[in-house]
């Protein structure tokens, strides 16, 4: 893209200031700019009102989903884990680890899954995963690919320490790394932000692009080739996650459903976590702050909560689903956050509060592109301990109190 191309592309949304210190680039510099000019999507500032602020998402109407409950996987427990192991055995299932995000709450500069959550000794938050999925891989007695999505800021970090590592004992010819896409930060009066005189501020565009950006460095060969039919996706974050257990495949496999998603009772009805449930008559989640009153207390005639499973971001797809809605276009969402920038004196800034938004896509919405989704639920203290803080609730404290209580020594 030329100079007169970009400033030509930025004039019809009214930000041309980002070629205000073009000039001053030197020649590289300068095509770096351009570049990511020519890449941005600027169709995503109308999801900004003229006021500032989100456009409100339209929702349809919403209905309870209920779920597979524990007690009803016990029963079936022996036919779900015979199923998943063929399907395992049979190479049919991937795991794809979400670790592209910033994890800024958490306030560690280095990838979230590079955290020591050890006390004693050394045991890091990959190294946790890793070892959970090696259960089933020592049970199965075969490998699952494994498919691990980073971000253009953490893939160099995040590759370096798996190598150094030695991927903790994971066959390093079963996992791949692929990098997902960046979205443009944008202030509160709707001019994108600048990182420096020569980049735009990005940041990683959510969790909800990682099929697009799988296929996009070309894996979804390397899946057609070892003849994965089945990809589980999980977070970074939930060390205590049980990831592609053979009974939860089996159950999503047997039940012929598009895909799956783990969930777990909620501790009370004001929980602040998404619900899985209907919308519409698809699968869908509906979040805390989405539900009403009467959604949150609504019981059936036994007096059970009806909204009462929330997601752990541990979901099963069918290969087969995720490309018929590859080339669809998703939900974006705004977000206000913290946005380091450059001020309009060429100073670097970093805000102490939100001062902008980020966009991102979310994987809970690929649920809703689905026809049909299994709800599946696990024991809480068994399969939910996300490292999202530093201290107090979903943090390293409460992870590491989880992690014991499930045995691994720390
Ligand atoms: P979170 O919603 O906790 O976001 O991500 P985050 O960016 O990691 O953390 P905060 O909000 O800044 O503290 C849930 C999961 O989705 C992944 C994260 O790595 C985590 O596994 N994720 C999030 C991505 O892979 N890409 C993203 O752009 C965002």
């Amino acid at each position: 893209m030329t100079y007169q191309e970009a400033l030509e592309k930025l004039s019809s949304c009214h930000q041309e200031h980002l070629l205000k210190y073009y000039d001053e680039l030197n020649e590289a510099e300068k095509q770096a700019l351009l570049s990511q000019i020519e890449k941005l999507d600027l169709s995503l500032l109308s999801l900004l009102s003229d006021e500032g602020g989100a456009r409100e998402a339209v929702r349809g109407t919403f209905a309870p989903l209920g779920a597979t409950t524990v007690e009803e996987i016990n029963e079936k427990r022996a036919f779900y884990e015979e199923e998943g192991l063929k399907a395992i055995r049979a190479g049919k299932t991937g795991a794809v680890l979400l670790a592209g995000g910033q994890g800024t709450r958490l306030g560690f500069d280095k990838p979230k899954g590079m955290f020591n959550i050890g006390v004693d000794r050394e045991l890091y938050i990959f190294e946790c995963l890793i070892n959970n999925l090696m259960d089933v891989v020592r049970e199965a007695g075969v490998y699952i690919p494994l498919y691990i999505m980073t971000s253009e800021i953490n893939n160099e970090d995040t590759v370096r320490f798996f190598t150094e590592k030695n991927f903790f004992g994971y066959d390093p010819s079963y996992v791949k790394f692929f990098i997902q896409d960046m979205a443009p930060c944008v202030g509160y009066d709707r001019k994108i932000l600048m990182e420096n005189k020569g980049k735009i501020a990005s940041s990683p565009n959510g969790n909800g692009g990682w099929y697009a950006s799988l296929k996009k460095a070309g894996l979804d060969e390397d899946l057609k080739k070892r003849g994965v039919e089945y990809l589980s996706v999980f977070a970074v974050d939930n060390v205590c996650q049980r990831i592609n257990d053979p009974a939860w495949i089996g159950a999503v496999v047997s039940s012929g459903l598009d895909c799956g998603g783990k969930v777990v009772r909620k501790a009370d009805p004001n929980e602040r976590v998404g619900v899985l449930c209907l919308e519409d008559g698809k699968p869908s989640i509906v979040e805390y702050y989405e539900m009403t009153d009467d959604m949150i207390n609504l019981k059936d005639e036994n007096g059970r909560l009806l909204y009462a499973f929330g997601v752990i971001l541990n979901y099963l797809f069918r290969v087969d689903k995720l490309e018929e809605i590859a080339g669809s276009r998703m939900m974006t969402h705004v977000v206000e956050k913290k946005i380091p920038y450059m001020d309009e004196n060429g100073n670097f800034i970093k805000p102490e509060k939100p001062n902008g938004y980020k966009f991102e896509l979310l994987v809970l919405d690929m649920i809703h592109m689905m026809d049909s989704c299994l709800s599946y639920e696990v024991i809480r203290n068994r399969e939910f301990a996300p490292v999202k803080n530093a201290t107090g609730v979903d943090s390293v404290e409460s992870a590491r109190k989880l992690l014991e209580e499930n045995g691994v020594i720390l």
